[in-house]
């Protein structure tokens, strides 16, 4: 076990009745959960953070965690349990979460602030080396000079986990859209790791547990190689995973061969749910048990999609770690 396993003590406390939003199971799995916000609910908190744009909660951080307050008030203190509860459920751990009335490009700042308050309710999100906020905006277009799949367009990005990379704990993975334009495809694709055909022999393989090198394109700016292990477990005993394909490194044919058919078994999964994300809504998943990608778009000169990201750490309160004790 190391620092990327469940917790055992965690207060969760049940909230009496919702309020301001609901939760039922999705269209696609009882295992994603859809987190609908009221429209009225979604209006107060825009109009009750207006004072602070983007940019404050950029230079001070402890604003992204009033802004979080703010809207668990509106919710009558229901949601962070909510939340927490749904985030760290082996059998959920995913939310498509839905704010009524967001659905517009130019309310692309309330996006922002809506998505970041929703994460601090649940941690904290770490710094994103590619943009250099706690956030990162970023578009997919028709033609793409990368290094990466990240914004290619016309191909599938195969299923993975994110912070396989770096020294950061990354517990969750938030993304939103933000903006469409001309896109057909293109879905988000996501597994959750209990409903892969083949994981418990990958899992049990020798390699599962050998230790691998991973490091990232230049555009990524993260210049350091980071050594971890495909598969690891949670508190109790259940395999999670930090694995992409496009970043392992691995050091000779044993390990190759072995990636190569860990990569072919998980994009074979007949389990892997494909979820269309409207505009100005977001996944927001448990990177330890869910894997996640993107389907491929149909081609169009005029493509155009904008995302915006956020990676983090679950902070909730502890039984037995309360202040004076
Ligand atoms: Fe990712």
């Amino acid at each position: 076990m190391n620092a990327f396993t469940q917790p055992k003590d965690l207060v969760m406390p049940q909230p009496s009745a919702a309020q301001g939003f609901s939760l039922v199971p999705s269209a696609q799995s009882p295992r994603l959960l859809e987190l609908t916000f009221a429209r009225a609910t979604v209006q107060a908190f825009c109009a009750a953070v207006a004072e602070w744009p983007v940019q404050a909660l950029e230079y001070k951080s402890f604003l992204r965690f009033r802004i979080a307050k703010v809207l668990d008030e509106l919710c009558g203190n229901t949601l962070r349990p909510v939340l927490l509860n749904s985030l760290m459920d082996r059998a959920t751990g995913g939310l498509l979460v839905r704010p009524e009335g967001l659905n517009d490009v130019t309310q692309a700042e309330d996006m922002v602030k809506f998505a970041t308050a929703v994460a601090h309710l649940l941690g904290r999100s770490n710094h994103d080396a590619m943009s250099g906020q706690f956030y990162a905006r970023f578009v997919v277009e028709n033609v793409d000079n990368s290094d990466s799949y990240l914004r290619q367009p016309h191909r599938v990005m195969e299923l993975h986990n994110d912070g396989t990379f770096v020294d950061q704990i990354t517990d969750y993975v938030l993304m939103m859209k933000i903006d469409e334009q001309n896109i057909e495809g293109g879905n988000s694709l996501i597994l959750h790791l209990d409903d892969w055909e083949d994981r418990d022999a990958f899992f049990h393989h020798p390699l599962a547990r050998r230790v691998m090198r991973w490091t990232a394109p230049p555009s990524k700016r993260v210049d350091k190689d980071v050594f971890h292990a495909v598969f690891d477990v949670d508190a109790e005993g259940r395999p999670t995973m930090r694995y992409i394909d496009q970043f392992v490194q691995p050091k000779d044919f044993e390990e190759g061969n072995w990636l190569t058919d860990l990569s072919t078994s998980l994009e074979g999964s007949k389990h892997k749910l494909s979820v269309p994300v409207p505009v100005g809504n977001f996944l927001l998943i448990n990177n330890l048990y869910w894997l996640h990608g993107r389907d491929r778009f149909t081609p169009h000169p005029g493509l155009r999609r904008e995302l915006m990201r956020q990676r983090g750490y679950f902070s909730y309160p502890r039984l037995g770690h309360q202040q004076g004790q």
